[in-house]
């Protein structure tokens, strides 16, 4: 599947993205862990997270959707059933990291497989401290998909620093805490998305945030019992993330985004286009479980910043769309410490530089970053063909920087935009954007 676009002009409107992916992922988990029923609205009924739904279907949780709100039957810490076949999370790197932390602590075995770009995407980053906390995990020798688990009498609690920052790597060990003997300690020296802690508050699960020496320090007890919960899921950051750029690249725009989460953790994009110049307001903030607000963004001109560490770790699922912020700024910008970014659903250093080129962008590309040489206001891009290589960031990032190129735009191998975005298309029409998928 292909998206062909046409250059942009005068965006307008008031629009909502669907549920935020994170939390939907782990509203699931959670909840069939529960003793009892919870309601999940807002959920994002995208491939990603419909894997999870399927993956706790198999094992035996009554999952069911009525009038857009999904009923979990929980079926309790140690309600799980033998799912006898192999579990499939299609392209889901939340979806199998997570679930590994629960599976790990599992009466029966279990198989984990996935899609090509999962199945080649790193898992000793899980398999190695599961291991320290006991559990009998094996995978290919490359470190990948698939995942054998095996059951083992108990797992024990570890205290572990993360050697990347990553909130799946932290979130699969929370989920084994859950049935850890004793107190599983996680040091983050680099903060990540928070949704995980915040969902065990939510699910009344007792979890100890506090600060050290410049880290984050998270404890966890073994838990006996979850209690069902309600939970209402906001638009999500990283989609919201796209029409943000939409605006303001794209002349005499402005678009008001409704109900999005604002978590802290999540809008380091938000920081960085700021310091680039963007003319951003964020309106009816409401501080809830996961905080939310309206997104008010206005046509900008952007200058050249340079970003490192703790805010490539809150924006790190925006880089696709930053790159191209960056490309049309006003001067140089400089992006290090992004590494991880080599491990996502593509290697997007790569895949995104190639896009750059393919737009007319000059560019350095770094082992860990890149550096970028921007076109500036009054730029555009050249009429392209870009290859997302499947990626649904990279499809979506190119699609919108088409908005500044300078006839029509071929992206191609765009059908994984199901996997978080499904009605990306309808919501671009809804803005006036002319793009068109064949
Ligand atoms: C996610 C964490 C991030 C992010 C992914 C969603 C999560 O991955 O890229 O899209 O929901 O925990 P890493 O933890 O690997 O950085």
């Amino acid at each position: 599947m292909q998206f062909k676009i046409q250059k942009g002009n005068g965006l307008k409107g008031e629009i909502t993205v669907p549920g935020d992916k994170s939390i939907s992922h782990r509203a699931i988990l959670l909840a069939s862990l529960a003793d009892g029923n919870s309601e999940i609205s807002g959920f994002l009924e995208g491939e990603d997270c419909l894997a999870t739904i399927e993956v706790f279907q198999k094992m035996g949780v009554n999952i069911s959707r009525r009038e857009g709100v999904f009923v979990v039957e929980g079926k309790g810490l140690k309600g799980l059933k033998d799912p006898s076949g192999p579990l499939n999370f299609g392209n889901s790197g939340t979806s199998v990291r997570l679930c590994s932390g629960v599976l790990a602590a599992q009466e029966f075995s279990s198989t984990l497989i996935g899609d090509s770009s999962l199945s080649s995407r790193p898992m000793t980053r899980i398999t190695e401290p599961l291991g320290l906390m006991g559990a009998n995990t094996s995978s290919t020798e490359e470190g990948t998909l698939p995942i054998r688990i095996e059951p083992v009498d108990s797992l024990k609690s570890i205290k572990y620093s993360l050697p990347v920052p990553s909130a799946q790597v932290k979130s699969c060990l929370l989920f084994a805490g859950l049935y850890s003997q004793g107190i599983t300690e996680i040091e983050e020296k680099i903060a990540t998305r928070d949704h995980t802690e915040r969902m065990f508050e939510q699910f009344g699960i007792p979890i100890d945030v506090s600060q050290s020496k410049g880290a984050k320090l998270i404890k966890l007890n073994k838990v006996e019992a979850i209690n069902p919960t309600d939970i209402d899921i906001c638009g999500d950051f990283s989609s919201a993330s796209f029409f943000i750029l939409a605006a303001l690249i794209t002349p005499n725009s402005k678009l008001l985004l409704k109900n999005i989460g604002v978590n802290p953790t999540r809008i380091g994009f938000l920081h960085a286009l700021r310091h680039m110049g963007a003319n951003i307001e964020l309106q009816n903030e409401i501080d809830s479980f996961e905080p939310t607000a309206d997104i008010l963004v206005r046509t900008s001109n952007l200058k050249g910043i340079t970003i490192n560490t703790n805010l490539v770790a809150n924006m790190i699922d925006e880089m696709p769309a930053f790159f191209i912020a960056a490309s049309l700024a006003e001067g140089t910008t400089k992006v290090k410490d992004a590494k991880e970014l080599r491990t996502k659903e593509s290697d997007r250093l790569q895949v995104m530089s190639e896009a750059l080129d393919s737009f007319g962008v000059k560019f350095r590309l770094e082992d860990d970053g890149i550096i970028i040489n921007g076109l500036g206001k009054t730029g555009s891009f050249k009429a392209a063909e870009i290859n997302s290589h499947g990626d649904h960031r990279i499809a979506m990032a190119s699609s919108i920087g088409s908005l500044r190129s300078e006839g029509e735009t071929s992206v191609l191998d765009c059908f994984n935009v199901n996997t978080s975005f499904p009605n990306f298309i309808d919501v671009c029409k809804e803005v006036g954007i002319n793009i068109e998928k064949v």
